[in-house]
């Protein structure tokens, strides 16, 4: 059995925790598929009002497992894409409380939730240009949308990394904190909005949300035929086997 997510329900809150340390948190296909299920599973259940997802003080995740884009091939189903989907379309809140690495999917991902705590030493990066892939997570549609296009392309095309401060001055985090009080200052919000009427909060962020639904799934289609024509390409498959001669 394997425990790379671990869960954890109490007073209406699904608490997701990655669970991988010894690799940063790389998200891989195995738990791209039990993230599936926690999430399916929390969308029809009525105790569930609220996910935080989480890593630990340290790490929050370094994104997609670059050895699964090695492996890639004209055949395969990324499971990566079947999650984005899930989170794009998902009907409760949810709450992130990210530290030191969020790559890739990590700081993509938090641009589905709707709040998000940052320790002071979380590293946001969006690599995709210098891993000779493109935008996923319907981002090339979100980050612009939030932060304005040219900080958009900064971030994503030049993939600079960048703090919490600088994502909290974007409005892409609600809260910075100390790296020791992040997870119990998430916890505490996520327990606040679970006591919150559901149906009133399930509404009021479905509306927040409708206007760019309908985009949101556009885009993630568009950028999935993209990346898997990219990740298939030589250029990609070769930078990433760097990755692993370092
Ligand atoms: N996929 C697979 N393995 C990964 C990984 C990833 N995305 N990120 C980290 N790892 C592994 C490393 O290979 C290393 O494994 P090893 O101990 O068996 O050699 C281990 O996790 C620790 O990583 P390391 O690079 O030594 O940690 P660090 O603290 O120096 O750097 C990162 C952390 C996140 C900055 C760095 O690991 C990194 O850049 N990872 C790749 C991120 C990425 O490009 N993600 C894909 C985005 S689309």
């Amino acid at each position: 059995m394997s425990n790379l997510i671990l869960t954890d329900e109490q007073d209406g809150v699904l608490t997701i925790t990655l669970n991988r340390f010894d690799k940063k948190n790389a998200l891989n296909d195995l738990m791209y598929q039990q993230l599936c299920q926690h999430f399916n599973y929390a969308r029809v259940s009525e105790h569930i009002r609220c996910i935080l997802i989480q890593g630990d003080k340290n790490c929050f995740c370094a994104g997609n497992d670059l050895e699964d884009f090695i492996q890639a091939d004209e055949d395969s189903d990324l499971a990566a894409f079947k999650f984005i989907k899930i989170l794009g379309d998902f009907n409760k809140p949810l709450i992130a409380a990210v530290a030191g690495a969020a790559v890739g999917i990590g700081t993509t991902m938090l641009l589905h939730c709707d709040m998000v705590f940052a320790a002071t030493n979380s590293k946001f990066k969006l690599p995709f240009t210098q891993l000779g892939l493109c935008p996923e997570a319907a981002s090339s549609y979100l980050l612009p949308l939030r932060i304005g296009a040219n900080r958009a392309f900064e971030l994503m095309i030049l993939g600079d990394t960048f703090s919490a401060e600088q994502a909290f001055t974007y409005g892409l985090v609600n809260k910075v904190c100390a790296p020791e009080d992040l997870l119990a200052n998430a916890q505490q919000c996520a327990t606040r909005i679970a006591k919150l009427p559901k149906d009133a909060v399930m509404t009021g962020r479905r509306l927040i949300r409708q206007a760019s639904q309908t985009q949101i799934t556009q885009v993630m289609n568009d950028e999935a035929d993209e990346f898997f024509r990219l990740v298939n390409g030589k250029e990609c498959k070769d930078i990433i086997a760097q990755f692993f001669k370092r």
